[in-house]
């Protein structure tokens, strides 16, 4: 399933971070696509608020991969250097058995991703505004569906 939804400005890709939230929970894992500055990171820091966390998100392009302490724990993971070089780490054996993980371009290690998660590609339109494309894999296609517009 695939929909779409274009936010205007910074408070729109929040409300769509808030409502994606409701529906995270443990073993969650979402894909995030889309160039430098596409709005990835942003996304990534709003879901972190919605879900209550307090820590201060950044991108963790040079460390791969950020835990934040939360109930379930946020793993997020930044694969843009990973091209081609896939590490092992352990997605489906450790972070599904007890967080949510987020990665961005997570095309890059699509190899080691479950056959179902919920991604989103952010497309530049203008200065505050993003076409979102959501596409929910498997049992997540209900989700993405209603996330659209
Ligand atoms: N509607 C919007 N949604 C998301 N970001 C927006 C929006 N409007 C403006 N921005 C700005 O666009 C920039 C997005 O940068 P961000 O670091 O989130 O991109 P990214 O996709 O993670 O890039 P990178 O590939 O470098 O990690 C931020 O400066 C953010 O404030
Ligand atoms: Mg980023």
């Amino acid at each position: 399933m695939r929909s779409e939804r274009i936010v205007n400005n910074l408070q729109e890709t929040e409300k769509l971070a808030q409502e994606l939230a409701e529906h995270v929970g443990k073993g969650f894992v979402i894909g995030l696509e889309g160039d430098l500055g596409a709005g990835k990171t942003t996304f990534t820091k709003y879901l972190g608020k919605a879900l209550g966390i307090r820590d201060t998100i950044n991108s963790p392009t040079f460390t791969i991969m950020k835990v934040y302490e939360n109930d379930p724990p946020l793993y997020h993971i930044d694969a843009y250097r990973l091209e081609g070089d896939v590490p092992d780490l352990d997605l489906e054996e450790y972070i599904m058995d007890d967080g949510v993980a987020i990665i961005e371009w997570y095309k890059n290690i699509e190899t080691i991703l479950p056959d179902a998660f919920l991604s989103i590609e952010f497309e530049w339109l203008g200065e505050t505004k993003r076409r979102c494309v959501i596409e929910g894999r498997g049992h997540y296609a209900e989700i993405a569906a209603t996330l659209g517009d």
